[in-house]
């Protein structure tokens, strides 16, 4: 590894350097994988109460600094300012909520098969790890981190985290608020590009993971290959399907947030409207909605959609509507960067989108969204199905009926109705299928399976 830097810059102000910090090279990483090793040892070895005190305490960190923490998350990855308080009330939630989890039951107990005397205790019992290795993205900067750092903590593992570049100063102010409460080596934080993130991968002991479909399947096959676990959540291409009975308006409000929110930098964005019937009400609609929402400074109160992440991040959107026309869609609103400083691209809806299109089959991580015609609801969830990804669908309607039978055919981890697909649980499963996911799935109870492996313990008595 070289002697590398990792810089982070203002999305909103170019020449806004947020925080410049070496890279953790390979002798840095092997390192804290050695402390965090002998720090779990001892981690695991405390009262599970001890831990959820650490995670109330860490929370009431969080929730003390939150005022300081939304600033940074704006000014670091552009979110505006109305999710950005969101999100740090979800990591506060998130902390709070692993904190009791880790005081659940540990283990099963099984009656004893012969020949085992009847009296013999038969159980399983949960146990850590070791060291959870985490790579994560920029764009939930402070949640995604805790909602898998909170449950690999509470269940006694220790922490190793290499965050996204772009979000480097916000990791490293969580660690500060956390490591307080957390004896040393337990939560570590290790900053650098793809080398680094190899260099987690090569000593965790499991590895979760979130990012691109391309890296995710890259780290999988890595951990496969050391024998370790991973969790991959990866790319999205969602769909909201809209039958013929929704109201338009009220739709297309739903959808324009969802595809266009936080300039639709989110896995669970939505990036196909799928139009059951005549969608010419809906599409205006939808043009309607998305052209009232306000783009600007993400610090302002009132701004849905702030800059993308990075110029190449712009570059993709504006290329991704140029090529439009080519499939035979149209662009109905956006479709350029806004001619001001920063990196704002106007929302862009693109319309009759031919589901085969390249914009309809591959994730577009900015704020554009394809209309979909189709004939019958049947249709439109083959459409649905018919993508690389399976993360998140949402349905509008107001027939129960309908609803069922579409959710129930749908091949996505996800499935909404007359709801954004965008916004996440912290306290129910979270993941999807194909190209979205890979292994267990995150948060709520379900991160348990991930963060802990089971001792079956056989005791018989001494004395047959
Ligand atoms: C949300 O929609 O609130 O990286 C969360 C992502 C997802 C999280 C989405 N893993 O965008």
């Amino acid at each position: 590894m070289s002697a590398a830097t990792v810089t982070s810059r203002s999305p909103q102000d170019r020449d806004d350097v947020v925080v410049e910090l070496p890279a953790a090279d390979e002798s840095r990483c092997a390192s804290a994988f050695t402390t965090a090793r002998e720090a779990a040892k001892e981690w695991a070895g405390r009262h599970a109460t001890v831990r959820a005190t650490a995670l109330t305490q860490a929370a009431g960190a969080v929730e003390q600094a939150a005022d300081e923490l939304v600033d940074l998350i704006v000014r670091e990855v552009g979110k505006p300012l109305t999710e950005a308080q969101m999100e740090v009330t979800r990591a506060v939630n998130i902390l709070r909520y692993h904190a009791q989890a880790a005081l659940d039951p540990d283990g099963e107990t099984y009656p004893a098969a012969p020949p085992a005397d009847t009296r013999t205790l038969l159980m399983s019992r949960r146990r850590p790890r070791g060291v959870a290795g985490l790579i994560t993205p920029w764009n939930f900067p402070i949640a995604i981190p805790l909602w898998k750092a909170a449950p690999a903590l509470a269940y006694g593992n220790t922490v190793v985290l290499k965050p996204s570049s772009e979000a480097i100063a916000v990791a490293t102010r969580v660690a500060e608020l956390l490591t307080a409460h957390l004896p040393d080596g337990v939560f570590q934080v290790v900053g650098g590009g793809g080398e680094t993130g190899r260099a987690v991968i090569e000593r965790a002991d499991a590895v979760s993971f979130t990012g691109s479909t391309e890296v995710g399947m890259q780290v999988a096959m890595e951990a496969a290959g050391r024998g370790i676990p991973a969790q991959c959540e990866m790319g999205g291409q969602n769909a909201s399907i809209v039958l013929p009975d929704a109201d338009p308006a009220a739709a297309a409000k739903v959808i324009a947030g969802a595809a266009m929110g936080y300039a639709g930098q989110k896995c669970t964005a939505t990036s196909r409207v799928i139009a059951v019937g005549d969608g010419s009400e809906l599409t205006d609609a939808l043009v309607a909605a998305v052209e009232a929402l306000p783009v600007g400074d993400p610090a302002d109160e009132a701004t849905v959609v702030g800059p993308v992440i990075t110029e190449p991040a712009r570059d993709d959107v504006v290329e991704a509507a140029r090529r439009a026309p080519g499939d035979g869609a149209r662009v109905a609103t956006g479709g350029s960067a806004l001619d001001r400083p920063g990196l704002f691209v106007a929302p862009t809806i693109v319309d009759r989108l031919p589901p085969e299109a390249r914009l309809a089959q591959h994730e577009v991580f900015g704020p554009i969204a394809g209309v979909i015609s189709a004939r019958s609801a049947e249709e439109a969830v083959a459409i649905s199905n018919g993508v690389p990804y399976g993360l998140v669908t949402s349905v509008f309607t107001g027939d129960l009926d309908a609803a069922l039978t579409v959710a129930g055919r749908l091949d996505t981890g996800m499935i909404r109705v007359n709801q954004p697909t965008s916004g996440v649980d912290f306290h129910a499963p979270f993941g999807g299928e194909k190209g979205s996911s890979f292994g267990p799935r995150e948060q709520g109870k379900a991160a348990r399976e991930f963060y802990t492996s089971t001792h079956t313990i056989t005791v018989g008595p001494a004395r047959p």
